[in-house]
């Protein structure tokens, strides 16, 4: 099931945020993000395990994704998909917009398979490499 993040599970948040960002927990402050309204993350359990979470930001009618991670041993069974799929379903907006590095080739397939389009490349965004940004706009 899919529901939204509550204080109880921001270790689990925390070490799932280690598969994208070595850097996470101190790049991002769950509790704050939190407390934020127009930030939100939306986990995926099951028989109360936590397997994934997305974390989004609203501004106006669009949404940035800022974190997408699936603990490895549940990968490819589509939770990434699911998780995204509730976004689309459940917040209103007009644009969907991410920055990816173009090394993480599982996640640019991830969003191409949601119709997402590489709009602008930053080069070194990220230690190493670039970011391709991509866009998904509402049909
Ligand atoms: C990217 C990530 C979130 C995908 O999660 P997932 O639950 O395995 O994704 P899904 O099962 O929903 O896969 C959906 C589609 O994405 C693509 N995809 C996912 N993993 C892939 C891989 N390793 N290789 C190629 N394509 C892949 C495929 O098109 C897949 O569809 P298919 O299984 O029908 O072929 C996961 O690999 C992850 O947590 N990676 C580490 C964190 C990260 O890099 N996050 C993204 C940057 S914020």
């Amino acid at each position: 099931m899919i529901r939204e993040c509550n204080i109880d599970d921001i270790d689990l948040i925390n070490q799932l945020g280690l598969l994208v960002n070595k850097n996470f927990i101190s790049v991002y402050n769950i509790k704050d993000i939190l407390d934020r309204d127009y930030e939100c993350i939306y986990i995926y359990e099951e028989n109360n395990t936590i397997l994934g979470f997305i974390h989004i930001e609203k501004h106006f009618e669009v949404i940035d994704l800022i974190n997408i991670a699936v603990s490895e041993s549940s990968r490819r069974k589509g939770i990434a998909s699911k998780l995204i799929q509730y976004v689309l379903d459940t917040i209103d907006h007009e644009n969907f917009l991410l920055e990816v590095n173009s090394n993480n080739d599982s996640a640019i397939e991830l969003y191409r398979k949601f119709n997402f389009k590489e709009i602008n490349i930053r080069k070194k965004y990220y230690d190493d490499g670039d970011a391709i940004v991509m866009e998904r706009r509402k049909l």
